[in-house]
Parts: C-alpha cells; sequence; structure tokens
C-alpha cells in the first residue's frame, strides 16, 4: 500500500493512461452496442411475413409489427372525455345534434340534418360511412378517400395511376366504389400501408387530396412557419412541385399523416374532392378560396342553400390540420402524432402508440413528457380552454338563430331576396366561422386563441346580418356596405370577400 502513496513515477503515469484509455474505449463499445441493439429493438426489421402496396389488411403487417398493431386494434375500444373520444361498438354515437339545438336550425337543407353523430375510434371509420343516414342522399365515391384503405382501388380505376384514379373517383357513386372496394378485398379502415411504406417502414403519405392541397399551399404565399420545409420549397429552384413524400421533414411527416383526413375538404359529384389550401390555413383564407371558386356554370361556389333562409352556405368540415396550424404548439414543432400517437417504454423498445385517441385519456405521456404540472393540473388547463370555447360557441349559435329569426319576420313582412341580400351574405359568413370551430374536433384546444378570434367574428357577423334583416325596408346600398361591408379583420384587407367593393354584394 505505501508503495502507491509514495508518489507517482512518469512510467506510472503513462501506465496508468493505457489502462484508462483501453477501459474508456471498452465502455464506448458496450455503449455502441447496447445503442445498437436498443435501435434493434425500436425498429425491428425481422419480417416475418412480406408486405408491400395491396396489403391493406393491417393483421398480415400485425405479425411483423405485432406491438404497433395490438395498440392499433385498440381503436376499437369505447372511450369517452368530456367533449370527445366518443365511442362503443355496440351502438351508434351519441346525436351530436341533440346535445347542440342550433346546429339543427343551422344545417337545414343539408345532409348534415338529417344525422351528425360524434365520431369514434378509426376501426369503426368504414363502417360508420356505410351506416350514415346521410347516405339516404346518394354521395359520391370521393367519400372514400378518407375512410378506407383505398390506394389499391385508385390505382385500378386509373389503370396503375392512383392520381388519374383517383381523379376520376368522383364520378362513380358511393354504392359503386364502396361494393367495388369490397369486392377487391381492401374494405378496411386507415391501414399501415396508408401511413407507412411497405419496404422501409417510413412514413409517407399517399393520399392524392392531401398531396394536392399541400402543392397549392407551396406555391401559395400564405405565411406557414410551422412547416419549415415548405418555406424552404418556396425559396428553391421549384422546378417540381413540393412533394411531401421528398421534401418534408420527419417531424412533419407526423402531423401529415393525419392531415391526409383531418382537413376541411369539399367532396362531392361535381368536382374531385379539393382540399383549399391555395390561400393558407385560417378560416379566412378558406373563406377566400371558396368564395373565388365557381361550378362549371359559373355560379358562385356554395355547399347548400339554407332551407330556411335561402342563403348559400359554406360547410365545415373537420379543419384538425387547420385549426392545430395556428397554435403555439405547431409553432413549437409539437407534431398531432407527440400527442395522440405518444411513444410508450416496452421494455428497451420505444413504441409509438398506434391506440389513436384522445390525449386526455393518456396525459402521462401525451403531456407530462413536456409538461411538468400534475395530470389534475393539465386537465384543468385543458377544461378551461375548452369551456371557454363551448360558452363562446353556444353565444354564437344564439346570434344565429336570432339572425334566422329577423330574416323570417322580415320575409313574413314582404321582404325580397334582393333586400335580404345584405343579411344572405352575413348568415353566409358568420355560419362559416361557428361552424369550422364547432365541425373541428378539439372544442377549441389546438388553438385557443384562433378559435375565440374566429368565434368573436362569427357572433359579430351574425348580430350585422340581424341588424340588417330588421332594417330590410330602408336600406339604401351605401348603408348596406357600412353594415354588411365593414371591415373588422385585424389585417385590414381593403375589400370584404363577398362584396365587389362598391357597397353591393354579388
Ligand atoms: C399538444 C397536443 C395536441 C396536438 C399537437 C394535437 N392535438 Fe388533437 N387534441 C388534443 C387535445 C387535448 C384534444 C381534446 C381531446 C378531448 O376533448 O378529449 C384533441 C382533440 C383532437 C381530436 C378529437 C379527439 C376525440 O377524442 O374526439 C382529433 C380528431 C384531433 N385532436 C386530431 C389532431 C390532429 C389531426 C392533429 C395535428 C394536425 C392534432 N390533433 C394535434 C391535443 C393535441
Ligand atoms: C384515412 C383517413 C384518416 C387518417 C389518415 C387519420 N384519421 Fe383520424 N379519423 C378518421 C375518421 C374517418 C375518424 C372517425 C371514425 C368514426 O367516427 O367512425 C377518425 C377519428 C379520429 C379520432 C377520434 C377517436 C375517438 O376515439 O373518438 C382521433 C383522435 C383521430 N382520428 C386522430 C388522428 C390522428 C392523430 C391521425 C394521424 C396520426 C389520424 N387521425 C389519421 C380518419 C383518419
Ligand atoms: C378529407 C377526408 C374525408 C372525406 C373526403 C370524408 N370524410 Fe367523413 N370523416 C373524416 C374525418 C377525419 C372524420 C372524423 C372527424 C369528425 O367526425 O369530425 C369523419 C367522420 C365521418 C363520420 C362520423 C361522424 C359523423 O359526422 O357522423 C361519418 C358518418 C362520415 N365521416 C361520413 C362521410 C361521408 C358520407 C363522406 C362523403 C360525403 C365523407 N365522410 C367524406 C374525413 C373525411
Ligand atoms: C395514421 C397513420 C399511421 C397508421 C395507419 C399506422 N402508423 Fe405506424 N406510425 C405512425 C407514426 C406517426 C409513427 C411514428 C413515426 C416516427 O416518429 O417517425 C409510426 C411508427 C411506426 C413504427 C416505428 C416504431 C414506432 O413504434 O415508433 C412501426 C413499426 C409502425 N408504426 C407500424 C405500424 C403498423 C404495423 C401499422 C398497422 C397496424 C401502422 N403502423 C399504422 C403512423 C401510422
Ligand atoms: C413535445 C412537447 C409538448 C407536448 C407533448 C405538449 N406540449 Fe403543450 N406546449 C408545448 C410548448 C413548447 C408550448 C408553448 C409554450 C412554451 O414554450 O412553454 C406549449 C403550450 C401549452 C399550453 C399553453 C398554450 C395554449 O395553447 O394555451 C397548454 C395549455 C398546453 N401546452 C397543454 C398541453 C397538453 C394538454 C398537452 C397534452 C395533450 C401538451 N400540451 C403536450 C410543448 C408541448
Amino acid at each position: 500500500m505505501k508503495r502507491y502513496q509514495s508518489g507517482w513515477t512518469t512510467g506510472g503515469v503513462v501506465a496508468l493512461t493505457i489502462v484508462i484509455a483501453i477501459a474508456a474505449a471498452g465502455v464506448t463499445a458496450l455503449l455502441v452496442n447496447i445503442f445498437e441493439r436498443k435501435s434493434e429493438a425500436r425498429e425491428p426489421w425481422v419480417r416475418l411475413v412480406e408486405v408491400n402496396e395491396n396489403t391493406t389488411d393491417p393483421s398480415v403487417w400485425g405479425t411483423n409489427w405485432p406491438r404497433q398493431y395490438d395498440s392499433y386494434l385498440r381503436t376499437a375500444e369505447a372511450t369517452r372525455t368530456r367533449f370527445g373520444g366518443h365511442g362503443g361498438s355496440e351502438a351508434l354515437p351519441e346525436q351530436k345534434i341533440e346535445r347542440d339545438p342550433w346546429l339543427k336550425r343551422m344545417f337545414l337543407g343539408y345532409a348534415f340534418s338529417i344525422d351528425y353523430r360524434d365520431r369514434r375510434g378509426h376501426a369503426y371509420m368504414l363502417v360508420d360511412q356505410e351506416q350514415t343516414e346521410r347516405l339516404t342522399k346518394p354521395q359520391t365515391g370521393s367519400c372514400l378517400h378518407c375512410h378506407a384503405s383505398i390506394m389499391p382501388l385508385y390505382r385500378e380505376l386509373g389503370d396503375g395511376d392512383a392520381m388519374q384514379g383517383f381523379e376520376a373517383s368522383y364520378r362513380y357513386s358511393y354504392k359503386d366504389l364502396n361494393a367495388k372496394l369490397h369486392d377487391m378485398g381492401h374494405a378496411h379502415p386507415v391501414s399501415c400501408v396508408d401511413c407507412h411504406s411497405p419496404d422501409t417502414m417510413a412514413l409517407r403519405v399517399t393520399r392524392p387530396g392531401f398531396i394536392l392541397g399541400i402543392q397549392a399551399l407551396a406555391e401559395g404565399d400564405a405565411p406557414v412557419p410551422h412547416l419549415p420545409t415548405v418555406a424552404k420549397w418556396r425559396e428553391g429552384s421549384r422546378s417540381a412541385p413540393y412533394d411531401p413524400n421528398v421534401d418534408a421533414s420527419r417531424n412533419e411527416m407526423r402531423s401529415y399523416v393525419c392531415a391526409q383526413c383531418h382537413v376541411e375538404y369539399y367532396c362531392a359529384s361535381n368536382m374531385p374532392l379539393t382540399f383549399p389550401w391555395s390561400e393558407g390555413l385560417t378560416a379566412d383564407d378558406v373563406e377566400t378560396f371558396w368564395n373565388n371558386t365557381t361550378f362549371d356554370d359559373g355560379q358562385r361556389f356554395f355547399d347548400y342553400r339554407h332551407a330556411e333562409s335561402g342563403a348559400e352556405i359554406l360547410k365545415a368540415q373537420h379543419p384538425e390540420f387547420e385549426l392545430w396550424s395556428q397554435g403555439i404548439h405547431a409553432r413549437s414543432g409539437v407534431a398531432c402524432a407527440d400527442c395522440h400517437m405518444p411513444y410508450q417504454r416496452d421494455g428497451a423498445t420505444k413504441v409509438s402508440d398506434h391506440w389513436v385517441r384522445s390525449p386526455l385519456l393518456n396525459v402521462s405521456r401525451a403531456c407530462q413528457t413536456c409538461h411538468h404540472f400534475a395530470e389534475a393540473e393539465i386537465l384543468a388547463r385543458v377544461d378551461a380552454i375548452q369551456q371557454r370555447n363551448f360558452d363562446l360557441l353556444q353565444r354564437g349559435g344564439d346570434a344565429l338563430m336570432d339572425l334566422l329569426d329577423a330574416i323570417g319576420q322580415a320575409r313574413a313582412e314582404g321582404a325580397s331576396d334582393e333586400q335580404l341580400r345584405p343579411a344572405l351574405e352575413l348568415q353566409r359568413k358568420a355560419q362559416w366561422r361557428l361552424d369550422f370551430i364547432a365541425a373541428e374536433n378539439s372544442m377549441g384546444f389546438h388553438a385557443p386563441q384562433e378559435a375565440a378570434r374566429v368565434l368573436g367574428e362569427a357572433a359579430d357577423y351574425a348580430r350585422q346580418g340581424q341588424v340588417a334583416a330588421l332594417r330590410w325596408r330602408g336600406q339604401p346600398a351605401g348603408a348596406v356596405a357600412e353594415v354588411g361591408g365593414q371591415d373588422v379583420s385585424p389585417a385590414g384587407d381593403e375589400e370584404v370577400p363577398g362584396s365587389n367593393g362598391n357597397g353591393q354584394f354579388q
């Protein structure tokens, strides 16, 4: 022992250094080995069965990737939160229109007033579509774009070219295309092959509607700070269109796969399925897009004519991607999958939870990885956001009902369409905003401040419309512009959509 205390010789230092170096190399090798094992475990490439572009049956993929498949199957389970996650295997979900009675009157004249329910898990997307009473009105084959594992059918329709098949699909009736899907053996809800390349398992998007929509967004000039590769593409040569499967980052793909379906769209038998993004992703941008769209006969675009008032109405559909795009999470790079498909540990393996559902049922993994507050506190914060949004929605609904009452009264007093035009235009604007937030499924959470802005405008336009209807008699053209054409947008646009700028509504 004494020898060691007697001081260090040069030879001793060199020897010790060598020993440490060898030990360090050993530890490094061990770490590399562990890391390799971990990544092996995370991406198990042991393929017991082959999967290819036509393997739409998820159970086949499940042989290779049982952990993801097991959690995917759980989307059939019944879950419930205060505002979301309704579902169950035994019965169709609770009627949304009974919870918010104004919804029914708002949708009069549209198939949605017949049947509009709370959504449920992915496992049901095809059967729920096949069963909805909205199908008592004939529907287009485009409906299947987001409700089935449809790519092989598109390839079949397009002689091998999926994009061509997609472009033809809107002309088929839902019934015919759905029968074809069943005949071909592809009647599955969203499946592994829709989000993953069968060769590499890398995330990818397949849906033509999304690919065309995001291209149009990139080619426009709306700011998209939350999608950095779009900005990068815009600065490049633009020799090829923006291609999410080539240009997007892995993090963006973790939202794009969901944006194949959770978006606003137009789907009917008179034009191909359209994602309306060339002007941008806000409620106002999308409204501008629709206002600039005309049907083949030159008629301005609308989804339905309101059965009570006669207004040409725009219907909004689940704009989750669009609203998320306006929020702080998107801006901070937090993707849909971070909250709805969080990682879970399975031994040394990290598995993405394919039980896509409300994150409020999974706060520890969905939120507490980033927010270090107690679960109860996080839930209370979400509830506060959702409650405020719900209250604003009801106020907007009340205002819209008052507008409809005023229009009805004016008609009873003999008002003409021409005299009611300002009120009807304001109904279109108010209802678009109200529906944009009502149809979005997070009850305001995805972008609370933006949702409140949109609902504030909805109530304001509805009240302006009510005033216009009450004053239908003495309304000179100038006054119309003052009431109906008032610009409330913070950007101070010169012109209000729907107005030709001369105080006359088109
Ligand atoms: C920061 C976390 C977070 C991100 C990111 C996020 N969401 Fe959500 N989402 C939520 C919360 C919280 C709710 C409300 C759930 C509830 O009320 O039960 C929700 C609700 C939903 C719902 C309705 C769920 C239900 O159970 O009814 C859908 C659909 C949805 N989000 C889709 C998306 C899509 C698509 C994206 C990406 C474009 C996205 N979300 C991004 C947290 C997130
Ligand atoms: C192919 C289209 C499609 C894709 C892709 C898709 N969804 Fe869905 N999603 C649906 C449909 C359709 C429903 C409603 C099913 C029903 O009610 O029968 C739904 C339902 C949901 C729900 C409600 C679940 C519940 O239990 O109530 C959530 C949450 C959700 N999706 C989130 C996501 C997220 C996050 C992604 C991306 C990881 C995604 N979805 C990808 C079409 C899709
Ligand atoms: C762009 C994708 C897309 C298209 C096209 C689409 N859906 Fe959906 N659909 C969804 C998503 C996402 C949900 C889940 C979110 C929700 O319910 O708001 C859903 C939910 C539903 C539901 C369950 C909830 C409800 O509203 O009752 C039915 C039924 C339905 N769709 C029928 C249809 C029909 C019929 C068509 C054709 C007219 C259609 N869908 C076209 C994406 C789409
Ligand atoms: C709606 C899109 C979607 C569908 C459908 C889907 N996945 Fe995934 N999957 C994802 C996302 C998002 C990730 C996370 C990828 C990442 O972070 O790079 C993922 C990750 C994975 C991974 C990598 C390891 C992990 O867990 O993160 C495997 C393996 C996988 N999925 C298998 C499957 C299988 C098998 C199916 C069908 C049963 C399936 N996926 C269906 C979106 C999807
Ligand atoms: C990957 C990280 C990440 C995850 C996961 C995440 N957040 Fe956040 N969250 C953020 C960031 C970043 C901000 C912006 C504020 C900041 O920088 O601290 C934020 C802000 C918020 C805010 C305040 C902003 C607002 O919109 O009012 C709330 C509330 C919130 N998060 C709730 C949640 C909930 C609930 C979940 C789970 C469903 C969740 N977050 C998941 C990173 C995350």
